[in-house]
């Protein structure tokens, strides 16, 4: 039986769908992304530029990479994609996102450790200094077959590869999400699964120039649901390899066992490109329903792409 699971129908109660209330506002946003105090002083002629306000400044003045600005589809609204959410860790229900905000995200270390010449471990501060981030229109698309179009904000993988140098013997990246069962209070009401949830690419795919680490959304900080502080986002396969709230970033020599496909491979592969002719073992994937507004049964039904549209980018990964 899979975990991932539709929703019987899109009928949010009101108190859901309330932007707002998700998102709080934009400075307390800031500053729990990125774990400072509450004040951020005006920069002045004197002052050095600290990564408050250098990320203030990133999003204020946000570039769009003109490669990704258009899919074809209207974005998804905010209202939706941050209420529309999987966490396990959380929760299985569709009101996952209340509970992740128990997602603690002072002092936030992503450790980059294994066949690297230069193991890292980063803070927030670190990963805004380094790393500057532009906004990426994509496509998502759930291996349950629906469908969503996201601007992310964040940066390319590769960058993050440059700066800790895999060694030859490096060919594949586990993923590790953030796990405290004391927190992540959801995760053992799925019996006994195999926490923390990773997934893993191989080292081509993480230097292809779609992979994304996204730290924002909708031209804002990443809320907690969405995988604050800092997600995988791969666009070509389907949504369940995109681990969030990553901790840990090992470089490895064999393909390590992955949260879904230990669970079930037959239903979750480890490539899991997104491909309208590989059904899924009980259901076809050969079309897509756009999440919207309107209850679940009337969901609009589109073609699937192979590789989510994305095959000039990431085919010849295939060959
Ligand atoms: N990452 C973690 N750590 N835990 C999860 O449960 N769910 C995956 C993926 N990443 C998941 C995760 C699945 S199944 C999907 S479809 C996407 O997150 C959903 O991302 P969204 O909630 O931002 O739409």
């Amino acid at each position: 039986m899979t975990l991932i699971k539709i929703p019987p129908s899109w009928q949010l109660p009101e108190s859901q769908v309330t932007p707002e209330a998700v998102f709080l506002n934009r400075r307390r946003f800031l500053q729990g992304a990125i774990g400072l105090a509450a004040t951020t002083l005006p920069l002045t002629a004197c002052s050095t530029p600290d990564s408050t306000t250098n990320k203030e400044a990133a999003y204020q003045n946000l570039i769009k990479n003109p490669n990704f600005v258009d899919v074809g589809r209207p974005v998804t609204a905010e209202h939706l994609t941050s209420t529309y959410n999987n966490f396990y860790e959380f929760g299985t229900g569709k009101s996952v996102w209340r509970a992740a905000q128990a997602l603690p995200l002072d002092n936030w270390k992503i450790e980059v450790t294994g066949l690297v010449s230069n193991p890292r471990t980063y803070d927030l501060d670190d990963i805004n200094r380094k790393f500057p981030i532009e906004e990426r229109i994509y496509r998502f698309r759930c291996v349950e077959a629906w469908a969503m179009v996201i601007p992310w904000v964040g940066f390319p993988m590769r960058l993050l590869v440059q700066d800790v140098q895999p060694t030859s013997a490096a060919k594949f990246v586990r993923f590790t999400s953030f796990y405290d069962p004391k927190i992540t209070k959801g995760g053992s009401l799925l019996g006994s699964r195999p926490w923390p949830y990773t997934e893993s690419l191989r080292v081509e795919e993480m230097n292809n120039e779609l992979a994304f680490f996204a730290t924002g959304i909708h031209g804002k900080p990443l809320p907690k649901q969405n995988g604050a502080p800092l997600r995988m986002v791969i666009p070509w396969k389907y949504g369940f390899k995109g681990a969030k709230s990553i901790v840990k970033i090992e470089f490895l020599p064999t393909q390590p066992a992955t949260f879904w496909n230990t669970i079930n491979a037959n239903e979750y592969d480890f490539e899991a490109n997104v491909n309208p002719f590989q059904p899924h073992p009980r259901w076809s994937q050969a079309t897509e329903r756009i999440v919207s507004d309107a209850p679940s049964l009337l969901w609009e039904t589109r073609q699937t792409l192979p590789f989510n549209g994305y095959a000039e980018y990431v085919a010849n990964l295939y060959t």
